[in-house]
């Protein structure tokens, strides 16, 4: 292993482990190929592009354009993909899930087809805990579990671990998958829920929690995450499927206490609004058999909020143009005619 192909890397997770990886192997030479919708920033990636001039390359494409995925495995000789290129935001499968299917189902397709193509190749799809469905009482999902994916979005992986996994069964490509708890951490953009209440605290807006507050999610801090794929890149059994989270999940509202705290900013700034459509009540995750891979997370879900708004805190310059983007008309599309609850 030693040129990878990183898809989505220049969206939040894919970036942080292209920095993970560079600083890591040296003798791995990074080449990200990214379409840079509104959620892949160059500017992500540009220290690395200023520090490893030689090891990392940036080609600008899409997943599911077969010829020049072919063209960039060719030019550059990649013998491994990881792909983390998705839409990625439940809010929005809602609203139009057309470019989910096409990018997470479709590109993924593509990619597979390519690493076979080249005498299968590598092949590490990111996936989700969504892809399980919401998780009743105390019990947590285990990789053997049945899918049962909600959301347009969690459909929309779900299938791509079917298809990955059906190119391991049928043409023995070496895969593995992974499913990721909730990340937060650097470089998250602001339609999620962490870093848009940050900035909406910052800035002294209402965070618009959705129905009671009451769901419940295990968040990672990106790193953790990050180094979890690492592992199971490198030492994870080939067509196997990994858990990654902490394994302990806490509700919004807890999460939101958590952060304004860290702030300093008031709790009248929670309000609660009309629930998301068919939200998932709670994701949990049984992640013994990462832990017994040989890792284990640094931070707990409150370490990894506290860190996460600090950041945000920190890096104005970075999420303050974002704001006032192609975000400003999706946050009044959202949030705009919301219901506010009583
Ligand atoms: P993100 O939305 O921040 O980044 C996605 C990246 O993919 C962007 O850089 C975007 O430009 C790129 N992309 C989108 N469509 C593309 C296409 N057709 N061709 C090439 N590039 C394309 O997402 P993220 O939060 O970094 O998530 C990365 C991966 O991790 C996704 O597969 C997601 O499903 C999975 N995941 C995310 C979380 C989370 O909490 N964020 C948790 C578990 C798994
Ligand atoms: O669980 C892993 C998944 O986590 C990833 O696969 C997805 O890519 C990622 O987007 C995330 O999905 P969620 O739907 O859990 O994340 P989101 O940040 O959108 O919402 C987290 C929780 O907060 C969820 O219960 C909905 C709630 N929420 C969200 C937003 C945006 C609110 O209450 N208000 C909001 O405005």
């Amino acid at each position: 292993m030693q040129n990878i192909m990183v898809t989505g890397g220049a969206g939040f997770i894919g970036c942080n482990f292209v920095r993970l990886l560079l600083e890591k192997y040296a003798d791995y030479k990074i080449t990200v190929y990214d379409k840079l919708t509104y959620a892949g920033r160059l500017e992500n990636l540009q220290d690395v592009a200023a520090q490893y001039p030689d090891r990392y390359t940036f080609v600008q494409g899409d997943i599911c354009d077969a010829t020049q995925v072919e063209q960039t495995v060719k030019d550059y000789t990649i013998d491994t993909i990881v792909n983390f290129a998705a839409e990625s935001h439940v809010d929005r499968s809602i609203m139009n899930p057309d470019a989910f299917i096409k990018t997470d189902v479709y590109g993924t397709y593509v990619l597979l087809e390519t690493a076979r193509k080249f005498g299968n190749l590598r092949y590490h799809q990111i996936s989700t805990d969504e892809v399980y469905g919401h998780i009743h009482g105390e019990e947590r999902s285990l990789e053997t579990d049945a899918m049962a994916p909600r959301s347009p979005y969690a459909a929309s992986k779900a299938s791509a671990d079917h298809l990955v996994n059906a190119y391991y069964i049928t043409f023995g490509l070496p895969i593995t998958i992974t499913r990721g708890a909730n990340n937060i951490g650097p470089f998250q953009y602001p339609e999620k829920v962490i870093p848009l209440f940050v900035t909406n605290a910052l800035n002294d807006q209402k965070l618009p929690v959705y129905g009671d507050g009451q769901q419940m999610r295990d968040y990672q801090y990106v790193m953790d995450h990050c180094e979890g794929i690492d592992l199971v890149l490198h030492k994870g059994v080939i067509g196997e499927v990994y858990n990654i989270g902490t394994g302990k999940e806490m509700t919004n509202l807890a999460m939101v206490e958590i952060l304004l705290d860290e702030i300093g900013k008031p709790r009248s700034l929670i309000q609660h609004v009309e629930d998301r459509l068919g939200h998932d009540r709670r994701y949990c995750m049984d992640v013994r058999k990462i832990i017994a891979l040989g890792w284990e997370p640094d931070y707990t879900c409150e370490e990894a909020i506290r860190a996460t708004a600090r950041w945000y805190v920190a890096n104005r310059a970075w999420w303050e143009p974002i704001l006032s983007g192609e975000f400003k008309e999706y946050y009044q599309k959202m949030y705009g005619n919301r219901k506010v609850l009583a």
